[in-house]
């Protein structure tokens, strides 16, 4: 037998579903209008309502699945703001490409030669030390710079703002506008100290390593 000859491609055949449902009010009034307008928020994989916000996961919003999502499993709403316009994912990982790789998305460097807690916590005659001086972005350095409690405590505003994740101190200054969950809570969450507790509460498959890469200063350290 030549299988060549007998083999059919097998037909596939695929629809995106379409809303089809209508309901009726207890007034009489159809509603199927409305469910019509909203058919761009339907998600043809689940055939769901989702927020479509750019630079976010597809993972739902704060729009409840459904009326027993919503009274049953709170845990399903999250707060994502809406992302202003050049603020997306891609626009992050474009930034950090271009301007993160030359040691540019780190604020508040510039103050540490006259701080007195970060010259106690790191050898100027070391290597590392001399590298920074130079020019060098702080998380090209080995071994990495040491920072305490004490220096986090400056900076922690809108316009210098550095957290600390798994041992890690990151600046966060030029992502706050970034982060899908807003400014606002990390600079009261995050800012100034260790956000790695709540950080693997809300999102524990984020890779921040990769995300702020070029955004790490150096390495904690909880001695005074
Ligand atoms: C190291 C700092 C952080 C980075 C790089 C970061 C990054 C991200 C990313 C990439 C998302 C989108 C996740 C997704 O769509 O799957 C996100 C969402 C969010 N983040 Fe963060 N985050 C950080 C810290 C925090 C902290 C400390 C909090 C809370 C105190 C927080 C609260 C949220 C919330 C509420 C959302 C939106 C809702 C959600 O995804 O559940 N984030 N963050």
């Amino acid at each position: 037998m030549d299988s060549k000859k007998d083999f059919k491609t097998p037909k596939i055949s695929f629809q995106i579903p379409t809303v089809t449902t209508t309901t009726t009010a207890a007034n009489g009034n159809d509603k199927s209008n409305k469910l019509q307008q909203n058919r761009n928020d339907l998600d043809p994989r689940v055939n769901k309502r989702v927020m479509i916000q750019s630079g976010c996961s597809t993972l739902g919003s704060n729009v409840a699945d459904s009326d027993d999502d919503k009274n049953n499993n709170k845990k399903k709403i999250r707060n994502k703001v809406r992302l202003k316009p050049g603020h997306s994912a891609l626009d992050w990982y474009k930034l950090t490409n271009e301007v993160g790789i030359q040691g540019k998305l780190i604020t508040g460097l510039d103050s540490l030669i006259k701080d007195e807690d970060f010259l106690k916590l790191n050898n100027p005659n070391a290597g590392n030390f001399k590298c920074f001086m130079f020019g060098v972005p702080t998380f090209k350095l080995k071994p990495y710079l040491r920072f305490n409690h004490k220096i986090l405590q400056k900076h922690v505003s809108e316009d210098d703002c550095w957290t600390v994740h798994n041992g890690k101190v990151y600046c966060m200054t030029y992502y706050l506008h970034f982060h899908p969950g807003g400014a606002d809570i990390l600079l009261e969450e995050a800012a100034g100290k260790d956000c790695t507790r709540l950080f693997n509460e809300y999102h524990p498959w984020v890779n921040v390593e990769k995300l702020f890469e070029t955004c790490l200063i150096g390495a904690y350290v909880s001695e005074p």
